[in-house]
């Protein structure tokens, strides 16, 4: 059962909230001297391979610009040049074993926030922020990396940074990044 008082109306988290902002912010600076390795993939994708053979970011995560979810490509995407490959080491096996029995990758998700935040990539793309803002330089990465600090205080520093303080009152409402 939902409780019909959206939560960031109820006084109680208010108090919490407010305290928890403070923490939050100190937080984002105290991110910074943490190290993040990214978790295990069922195959070591390496991004840096394919951006240098031209794939575009939008080729794979193809929702960026018009939703809110960029999305993972689908085993398919991947069949379509690698059926063509030879499988001639492990992990080119690992992909046309998927490609062939046309079976999902269960990826497992790196840049990823809490069920009660929202986010949207499209206003982000169309405010002009490229991926490596958010997500790090790609081109040196096989597998996606976790990137630090990204919390509350990350948000709210850039939405400040970026908006007129008229816009900075939507903008730092807790109800547009929570349900
Ligand atoms: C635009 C074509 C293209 C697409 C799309 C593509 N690949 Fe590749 N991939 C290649 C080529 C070319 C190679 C190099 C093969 C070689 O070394 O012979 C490669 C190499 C690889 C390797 C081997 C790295 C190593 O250890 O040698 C892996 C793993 C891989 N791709 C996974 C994937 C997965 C998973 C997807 C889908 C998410 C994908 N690729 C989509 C073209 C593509
Ligand atoms: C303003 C920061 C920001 C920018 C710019 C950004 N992202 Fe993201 N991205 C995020 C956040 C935050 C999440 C986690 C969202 C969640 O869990 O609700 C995310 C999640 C993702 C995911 C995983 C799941 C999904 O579909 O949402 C992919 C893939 C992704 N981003 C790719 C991209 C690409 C490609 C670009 C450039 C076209 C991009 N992002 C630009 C912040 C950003
Ligand atoms: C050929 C397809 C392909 C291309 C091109 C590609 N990606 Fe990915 N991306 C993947 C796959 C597969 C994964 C899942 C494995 C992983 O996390 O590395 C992924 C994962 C990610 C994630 C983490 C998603 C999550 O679930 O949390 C981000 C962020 C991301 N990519 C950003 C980018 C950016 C930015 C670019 C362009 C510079 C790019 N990718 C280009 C296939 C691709
Ligand atoms: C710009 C987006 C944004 C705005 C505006 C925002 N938040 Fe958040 N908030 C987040 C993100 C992202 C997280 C999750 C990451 C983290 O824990 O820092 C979060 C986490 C939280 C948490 C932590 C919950 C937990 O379990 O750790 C609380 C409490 C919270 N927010 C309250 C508020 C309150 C109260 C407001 C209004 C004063 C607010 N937030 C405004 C983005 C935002
Ligand atoms: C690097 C800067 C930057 C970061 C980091 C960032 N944002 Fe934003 N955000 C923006 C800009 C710029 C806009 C667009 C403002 C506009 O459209 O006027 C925006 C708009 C939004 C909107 C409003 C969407 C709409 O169209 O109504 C939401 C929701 C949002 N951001 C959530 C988040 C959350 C949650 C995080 C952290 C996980 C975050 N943002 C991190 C720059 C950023």
């Amino acid at each position: 059962m939902k409780s019909s008082i959206p939560l960031w109306q109820r006084s109680s988290f208010r108090i919490v909230g407010a305290l928890v902002l403070l923490i939050l912010l100190g937080g984002a600076v105290g991110g910074i001297y943490y190290t993040q390795i990214p978790p295990e993939q069922p195959i070591p994708f390496p991004h840096n391979f394919h951006i240098g053979i031209g794939a575009q970011c939008a080729y794979c995560h193809t929702g960026a610009a018009t939703g809110p979810t960029a999305g993972l490509p689908t085993t398919d995407k991947c069949w379509g040049c690698h059926q063509q490959i030879e499988p001639r080491n492990d992990n080119l096996k690992l992909v046309a074993s998927y490609g062939s029995e046309g079976k999902q990758i269960p990826w497992v998700p790196v840049a990823i926030q809490p069920d009660f935040v929202f986010f949207t990539h499209q206003s982000h793309i169309n405010a002009a922020l490229t991926c490596e803002t958010c997500h790090g330089d790609l081109t040196q990465m096989t597998v996606a990396e976790p990137q630090r600090g990204q919390n509350m205080g990350w948000c709210l520093s850039c939405h400040q940074k970026m908006s007129t303080p008229e816009d900075f009152v939507v903008l730092s409402d807790c109800a547009t990044c929570h349900y």
